[in-house]
């Protein structure tokens, strides 16, 4: 039996939510792995907002989208993601179809920047007021970093409370079973107004 990676599942479940023409988030650009497989799923129609509070990613994720010359369907946002409903303008609101976080630092860079879970539930708030009728949120966290347990359970708990009229959430433990191993948290909408 092949086991997939908790990010090759996020792939999946994003991929199916995605069709050419949608919006989609990459709310931390890091070294654009996300940002390329959102802008490779929307196709030539679409837009990926992407943000990251650091220029280096930013230039990261540039480097490959030009590589497969998808730069046009990304707007780089150095921004908190927080702040990502300032960054999208109305036109798109109750637009985006997919938002993926992928919690942590920047590969390769300074460990200390690292997402905070304060700016991640504000950003998931904001995210959820941006999707369409029939949407999705993935957000992978890894336990294993200092404080990691604590937020993986703040997200867990932030989860719980969503209005479950409109959302389903489930949390993805990895095959790793032991302590601080990686976790897929998936928020689904499916408005009951459809
Ligand atoms: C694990 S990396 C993301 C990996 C990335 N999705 C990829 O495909 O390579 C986490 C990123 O989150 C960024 N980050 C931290 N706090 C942030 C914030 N408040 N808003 C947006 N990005 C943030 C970090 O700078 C880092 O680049």
């Amino acid at each position: 039996m092949k086991r997939i990676s908790l990010l090759e599942l996020a792939h999946n479940i994003a991929g199916s939510y995605l069709k050419p023409g949608d919006i989609a988030v990459d709310a931390t650009l890091g070294n654009g792995h996300d940002t390329l497989f959102l802008a490779q799923s929307v196709g030539v129609k679409g837009l990926v907002f992407g943000f990251d509070i650091q220029q280096r990613a930013l230039i990261k994720s540039y480097q490959r989208l030009l590589e497969y010359d998808l730069q046009s369907r990304v707007k780089l946002c150095l921004a908190s993601h927080a702040d990502m409903r300032r960054h999208i303008p109305e036109q798109w609101h109750g637009r985006v179809r997919v938002a993926m976080f992928n919690l942590g630092y920047l590969p390769g860079a300074d460990k200390t920047v690292i997402t905070q879970i304060d700016s991640t539930l504000a950003a998931l708030h904001e995210a959820c007021a941006l999707l369409a009728p029939v949407a999705a949120i993935t957000v992978l966290a890894y336990p294993g970093h200092p404080g990691g347990e604590l937020d993986a359970e703040q997200l867990a708990a932030w989860c719980q409370r969503l209005d479950k009229a409109n959302f389903t959430s489930e949390e993805i433990l990895s095959h790793h079973d032991k302590p601080g191993a990686p976790r897929l948290f998936v928020i689904r909408k499916q408005s009951d107004l459809l």
